[in-house]
């Protein structure tokens, strides 16, 4: 794997002053830039970018994108699942149709500056545009709170919210610190009761997402932008051996309960059945699967591990093969357990199905990218996403810019300038259609 040399952006200190939505498009490229690098400075980390759902960084980045949104005359609300919502309307006393923009602010852990983040602050460009070329439509920005599930181990808490689909159980998940997902709502001063009322206005007639490929796709083929087809359904699990801690230096080989040792055999089997599927990246017909993350105890070096907990995430675009893999992987799991003289524990933590893009949303979009000037490249994406969540309550469309590098979820995520300007022209010429089409229906 080629090393990858970090090199250190300048880190902002003060919010760029808001560029001028008439001045060249480059130029408010470069604004998004350096405003998604300073939101990469409201971290839990310092030196790292790490902010996960309604961590105090969050509450900073709402200030920063509230006066954003206050600037552009946008009636600003914080809904029960943390999600920040800024609403232009052209006549504020009276419902009107409305185009819904958006994408997440929560990070993984020592992620990039852009992922979900960019989607959020060239909505907010877009509606600056809208209202610079009076163009006539109403647009509701969504920052959503949680899409990446690192604090509660379950994704897209933010958008199953606006989607009507937050299972209240959901309100029980507890976090690393034993803080529940209850708790951490009223935490940051929201009530955790009111969740129905974050629920979509019937007033949204369609949802775009822009955001980085996060992969290598568009840089391989030397292309900014993709509108993507559909998004890759995922398995999200956790695998629990546990066996027998016991003393490394006295405890003879064949009387071990190593449940380490157990994990270990069953990591090497994921990989192994993940790469029986074609690797493709354009992820039509490929499957991955992953363990991320590997908790041990007692977690010590001459302790034999009594026990090992590791998460499974297992993408593909294709149902049954993600299925078969997943069920092939939890069988294996079981008979490496009975074998060793262990138990195996396994809890789902969310089962997406893949999901595709609204065929005509999808195509206006394309027609958009075609007419700002640039190729129209079609592709799925292997990344989960808040529009596949939006997808079930909205006609849902994604756009995506390349990823230098096809690196993301690491401090060398990046985005190319002119990429961020392709998108805003693209999307500037997407409003235009999509309010020529509403004009048409009222
Ligand atoms: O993990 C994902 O697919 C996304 O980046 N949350
Ligand atoms: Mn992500
Ligand atoms: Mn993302």
């Amino acid at each position: 794997m080629t090393e990858l040399t970090i090199v250190p952006e300048p880190t902002p200190t003060q919010t760029p002053a808001q560029t001028p939505s008439t001045a060249p498009v480059e130029t408010r490229a470069a604004a998004a830039i350096a405003e998604c690098r300073l939101l990469a400075t409201m971290t839990e980390e310092a030196g790292r970018i790490t902010r996960r759902y309604l961590t105090p960084p969050v509450a900073k980045v709402h200030d920063h994108l509230r006066k954003r949104m206050e600037s552009l005359s946008m009636t600003v609300t914080v809904d029960a699942a943390g999600n920040l919502r800024g609403l232009w309307q052209l006549h504020p006393a009276r419902p009107e149709k409305r185009l819904v923009i958006g994408s997440h602010i929560d990070t993984v852990p020592d992620a990039g500056a852009f992922d979900g983040v960019l989607g959020v602050v060239l909505a907010l460009e877009l509606v600056a545009e809208a209202q610079a070329k009076s163009i006539p439509i109403a647009i509701e920005v969504i920052a959503f709170s949680e899409e990446e599930g690192v604090r509660f181990g379950v994704p897209f808490l933010g958008s199953r919210a606006v989607a009507g689909r937050f299972d209240q159980a959901l309100l029980d998940l507890h976090d690393a610190d034993g803080v529940s997902l209850e708790q951490s709502i009223r935490d940051f001063g929201l009530d955790p009761s009111a969740m129905s009322e974050a629920l979509l206005s019937d007033e949204a007639v369609a949802f775009l997402e822009i955001h980085i490929e996060q992969g290598p796709v568009l840089e391989s083929e030397k292309l900014p932008l993709a509108v993507v087809t559909a998004v890759a359904g995922q398995t999200r699990c956790e695998v629990t051996f546990t066996g027998q801690a016991n003393h490394a230096g006295t405890t003879p080989m064949h009387l071990r309960r190593d449940a380490l040792i157990a994990a270990a055999e069953w990591i090497v089997a994921v990989e192994q059945v993940a790469e029986r599927h074609p690797q493709n990246v354009q992820f039509d017909q490929g499957l991955v699967a992953t363990v991320g993350k590997l908790i041990v105890e007692p977690n010590a070096g001459n302790v034999v591990a009594g026990l090992a907990r590791a998460t499974l995430d297992v993408r593909s675009a294709r149902e049954s093969a993600r299925l078969e893999a997943v069920e092939q992987l939890l069988d294996r799991a079981r008979t490496i357990a009975l074998v060793r003289g262990l138990t195996c524990e396994v809890r789902h933590k969310m089962d997406q199905p893949a999901v595709s893009m609204d065929e005509e949303l999808t195509a206006l979009l394309a027609d958009s990218v075609e007419a700002a000037g640039f190729p129209v490249r079609r592709m799925p994406s292997g990344a989960g996403h808040d529009a596949m969540v939006m997808a079930t309550r909205v006609p849902t469309a994604m756009l995506f810019l390349r990823s230098p590098g096809g690196i993301s979820h690491h401090p060398a995520e990046n985005v190319i300038e002119e990429d961020v300007a392709a998108a805003l022209e693209a999307g500037g010429v997407f409003l235009q259609r999509i309010a020529a089409k509403l004009s048409m229906q009222n």
